[in-house]
């Protein structure tokens, strides 16, 4: 496999497979609560870009639910980080934000759908990812549909995958 490269270093930490150990917890004041797990992938091959795979499932029957895929960027002498994300519900999203440690803080720089994309229509989007000091991983989302207030739709926490 390809050396990493020198731009990517302070996400090395992010790279490899993670599988949520217990059921993440969805939320929002328009849905039910329901639980989830997901895996998240994270590669690269050699590129200043770290290329991601997220894949969540139904927490009882398994059906595959909700998916991301995209890229990881950091700017040159920074600790700004940039996602490039497609999802399968028909949006196409920037998300920019800053690393400090290993905690990555993004919100929505740009955003695009499917002109039939499912309502109600999302507007903005913040998340934050954190490795804990258990050396788990936590991730959090928030997101707010056009004049609402922001609110956490997802919380979910992942063990780095054995195989
Ligand atoms: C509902 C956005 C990730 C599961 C929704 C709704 C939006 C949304 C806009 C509609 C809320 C309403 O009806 O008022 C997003 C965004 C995500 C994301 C932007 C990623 C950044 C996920 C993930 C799961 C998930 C990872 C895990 C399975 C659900 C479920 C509902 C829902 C079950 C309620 C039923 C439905 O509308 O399909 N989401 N979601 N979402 N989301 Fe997410």
């Amino acid at each position: 496999s390809a050396e990493i490269n020198q731009a990517l270093l302070p996400l090395e930490w992010l790279l490899g497979v993670w599988e949520s150990d217990e059921p993440g917890e969805g939320s929002f004041s328009s849905i039910p609560p329901f639980r989830y797990n997901e895996t998240l992938h994270f590669s690269h091959v050699g590129q200043p870009v770290i290329n991601f795979m997220f894949n969540a499932s139904h927490a009882e029957n398994k059906k595959p639910m909700h998916r991301e895929c995209g890229f990881i960027r950091m700017q040159p002498g920074t600790n700004r980080v940039a996602f490039i994300i497609a999802q399968n519900s028909g949006l196409v999203e920037v998300e920019e934000g800053e690393l400090s440690g290993q905690c990555l803080t993004l919100s929505t720089l740009a955003l695009a759908r499917t002109s039939f994309a499912k309502e109600p229509h999302v507007d903005q989007i913040s998340r934050v990812f954190q490795m804990r000091p258990d050396g788990k991983l936590e991730q959090t989302v928030s997101m707010a549909m056009k004049g609402g207030p922001m609110m956490q739709h997802l919380h979910i926490t992942y063990c780095r995958s054995t195989d």
